[in-house]
């Protein structure tokens, strides 16, 4: 049996408001094995930060029980503290220090000697492409820098559990790029992962496992493909000049719908480029010329939809 960095079962969370109370997370069940990433996809609102905080000692939960690394968070917070690194929503960087200043702060934080402190410093700044900006104030970094130096100076003191709450959120696509392999290094370092986005695009990138959160619940669980297997959607489109085609390829395709206006037939498919090319080669060899031709595989959107009846607007 694989070792479990992450358990959670039951978990519940209420606030109080003037309406009364609001239930946050509603039974809410985690199994994160070692050395993986997790990702818990939701849109705003879901309980995704609160989730987060839950499992990183800064809120405590109504119900459930939590082991993270190996401990039982009611019994050891402390051990699990000393496990783990939390990089929030809202950045832990103080702008007025440089990024070399942050991360040696951090290095004092956690008890590292001047000595280490400094080498861990630098090594991080050189893995996270700060060495140039290091002794510059982190209020000139750009979005992306920031982010890195956030997660830098997470990784100080060398956690093996990451809690990464909307890491890419409101970054330009570089440097979510450069976030994501970053991600992918320290998992390939060893770390565990727990990262929450609304994006789908990003869990299905990133994860090993999605856990969808909606509205305090989990709704599905389990791999990407495993999610995009359990909605239909998937198909190929095939445009014709005329009618006298389009009728052709129904006849010979057999399966699938047309429509004579758009001179278009739609045919049901995983995407795979085995189908798209058996589907080419038959229309091929009955000779029926095709104008055009689009594919469209399923996507994390289509789960989201499927599973809560929702648009996506909500998510993104
Ligand atoms: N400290 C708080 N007091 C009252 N309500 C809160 C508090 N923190 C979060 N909430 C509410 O809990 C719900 C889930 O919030 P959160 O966990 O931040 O969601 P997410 O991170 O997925 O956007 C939201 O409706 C939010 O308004
Ligand atoms: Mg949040």
């Amino acid at each position: 049996m694989t070792n479990l960095a992450i358990a959670a079962t039951g978990l519940r969370k209420s606030y109080r408001d003037k309406s009364g109370d609001k239930v946050v997370l509603d039974g809410v069940d985690l199994a994160v094995p070692e050395g993986t990433i997790f990702s818990l996809l939701g849109p705003n609102g879901a309980g995704k930060t609160t989730t987060v905080k839950i499992l990183s000692t800064l809120t405590a939960a109504d119900g459930g029980d939590v082991r993270v690394a190996g401990h039982d968070l009611a019994r050891s917070p402390d051990e699990v503290r000393g496990a783990i690194g939390v990089t929030g929503q809202y950045s832990a960087v103080d702008k007025l220090l440089t990024g070399e200043e942050n991360l040696l702060l951090m290095a004092d934080l956690g008890h590292l000697s001047r000595r280490d402190g400094r080498r861990r410093a630098a090594e991080l700044l050189e893995r996270f492409d700060l060495v140039e900006a290091a002794r510059e104030p982190a209020a000139t970094y750009s979005g992306g820098m920031q982010r890195r130096l956030d997660l830098a100076m997470t990784l100080v003191g060398e956690p093996r559990v990451i809690f990464l709450d909307e890491p890419t959120t409101g970054l330009d696509p570089r440097s979510r790029r450069a976030m994501w392999e970053i991600v992918r290094e320290l998992v390939a370092g060893g770390v565990t992962i727990l990262l929450t986005t609304q994006y789908l695009e990003e869990a299905d990138e990133l994860a090993d496992r999605i856990a969808l959160l909606d509205r305090g619940r989990l709704i599905a669980e389990g791999t990407a493909e495993e999610l995009k297997r359990r909605i239909p959607g998937g198909h190929v489109e095939l445009a014709f000049a005329d009618a006298a085609r389009l009728d052709a390829a129904v006849r010979a395709v057999g399966v699938g719908t047309a429509d004579p206006e758009a001179l278009t037939l739609r045919v049901p498919s995983d995407g795979g480029v085995r189908m798209v090319r058996d589907l080419l080669v038959l229309l091929d060899d009955q000779c029926v010329e095709v104008a055009g031709m689009s594919v469209r595989t399923p996507d994390l959107d289509d789960v989201f939809l499927t599973l809560t009846g929702r648009e996506k607007e909500t998510v993104r």
